[in-house]
């Protein structure tokens, strides 16, 4: 079951550790780049729990026991976001223009760049666009296994082979085929033959971002709604860093626009991402530049889709509605019968994930994160590198305990305490107190109507 890349990989960094031991210290070729920890949405899985790297399907059990010995697992309701996947066709366009400039007029006074000159080839075309590569259907495919071995009275043959476990995706093909990779992975584990698997498109759930007027007109569509990412993007810390990669390339310094260096930085990160590469264009970058680089593109989720502007996290109400619904179902069901929904598998997007983790309050920095405050942020914790990479996934298990039922919330197979509620699968109803503003308002329809004065302004 595990895929080729990965024992090659295994093979390969062996290889590489004990020929580090006999070369000298300035020469260090990983199969991993330094700065794969800093790429955010674009990032690895496996760079959150690194331990998969050796094994992708070990499950650490002690993480997602239940709260105590006499608590059973009655439903479980995952949010994930698609697996790794191509860039863009406005990325892949960008990639291309950078190629060029490098072929064009970088000197190759490098080994690194006399490679990307003689031998990358630019094999990126547009019509890849945003497609899940193989890799991202492992990613599904694995993740659905680990669940499995993790929540094993849930994720069952038998719920899976009685209807039991319900498939919600985006209808984007990424999302599609992410949600069939995972059911893929089921498949195989539990030896069954027949492969048809079922979901339902459901946008107004996993993509309630295209939906919400109010945040298409106050922030989407809205210039000034990002000026702080605008504002890093001509600040002194990037126009250094431009400079410094202009250097590397040995090219005027005005040839190397922002543009460029996003696209630099992202093609690292793809090259790793989809082909497990640890690519020359990496070279270009240090650590200290990547973390310039992964803070534009925080601040960037930041206003878009955290907590830089209330309608992002408001926009995710019918989401935290519906998961709600859910857990009062199961726990209804249980009380009074069977439970007929036991596992919940929802597929999105980062774009999904930021604005429902924003609206419950998690990864909430005291001060905002700003042009101008990249220094102090070093240690936020709205780092979506860890947070959101390829594959991440939040899941909320609801267990009858003893005492009554009990909440375990995991993010990317890690359990998080609910914000001031401090134990780790607390008692359902302090969940349910702790959010009842939410419970009780977070009106999709109102939150996200225009107001009167956008409305005028709309119609003239
Ligand atoms: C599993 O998780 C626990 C709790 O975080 C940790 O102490 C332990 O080292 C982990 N075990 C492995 C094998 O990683
Ligand atoms: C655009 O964003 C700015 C900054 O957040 C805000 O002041 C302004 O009202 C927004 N404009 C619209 C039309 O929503």
């Amino acid at each position: 079951m595990r895929p080729a890349v990965l024992r090659r990989n295994a093979v390969l960094s062996a290889f590489s550790v004990i020929f580090f031991r006999f070369s000298s210290a300035t020469f260090s070729q990983s199969t991993i780049p330094a700065i794969a920890k800093y790429f955010g949405t674009k990032g690895r899985y496996e760079e959150v729990n690194p331990y998969l790297i050796d094994d992708i399907l070990s499950v650490n059990k002690s993480l997602s026991k239940p709260p105590s010995s006499d608590c059973r697992a009655i439903h479980l309701t995952a949010v994930i976001r698609h697996g790794t996947r191509f860039p863009t066709s406005k990325n892949i366009r960008k990639i291309k223009n950078l190629h060029s400039l490098v072929i064009n007029e970088a000197k190759d006074t490098h080994t690194w760049l006399r490679d990307i000159k003689t031998n990358w080839e630019m094999w990126y075309t547009e019509d890849m666009d945003g497609k899940l590569v193989e890799k991202g259907r492992d990613d599904h495919r694995h993740l659905a296994v680990r669940l499995a071995t993790s929540f094993p009275t849930l994720i069952s043959k038998d719920n899976f082979q009685n209807n039991r476990m319900k498939f919600i995706t985006s209808s984007k093909h990424r999302c599609v085929d992410s949600v069939e990779a995972f059911q893929e992975g089921l498949h195989r584990l539990w030896n069954i033959k027949d492969t048809s698997y079922s979901h339902e498109n459901n946008d107004n759930l996993m993509r309630f971002f295209d939906q919400c007027k109010k945040f298409i007109e106050n922030v989407e569509n809205n210039k000034t709604a990002l000026q702080e990412v605008d504002l890093f993007k001509s600040s002194d810390e990037m126009k250094k860093l431009q400079r410094r990669i202009a250097d590397r390339l040995e090219i005027p310094h005005n040839h190397m626009t922002t543009d460029m260096l996003e696209a630099a930085f992202f093609l690292c990160s793809y090259e790793f991402s989809i082909k497990s590469l640890n690519s020359p264009w990496c070279n270009l970058f240090d650590e200290a530049d990547a973390q310039v680089l992964e803070y534009k593109n925080d601040l960037k989720q930041y206003w878009k889709r955290g907590y830089g502007h209330d309608i992002n996290r408001k926009s995710s109400c019918t989401l935290f509605h519906d998961l709600f619904r859910r857990l009062d179902q199961a726990a209804y069901d249980f009380k009074f019968g069977h439970v007929t929904e036991a596992v919940t598998v929802q597929v999105g997007h980062a774009e999904t994930l930021l604005p429902l983790l924003s609206l419950m309050g998690f990864f909430r920095d005291e001060t905002q994160l700003t042009a101008s405050n990249f220094h102090q942020q070093q240690g936020r914790t709205f780092r979506t590198s860890k947070i959101v990479p390829y594959a991440a996934n939040l899941v909320f298990v609801l267990y009858e305990c003893g005492e009554g039922l009990r909440l375990q919330f995991l993010l990317n197979e890690k359990p998080m305490t609910f914000p001031t509620i401090e134990q780790s699968a607390p008692l359902y109803r302090k969940v349910r107190n702790h959010y009842s503003d939410l419970l009780n308002g977070c009106n999709f329809e109102k939150e996200c109507e225009l107001s009167k004065m956008n409305r005028r302004n709309t119609e003239l």
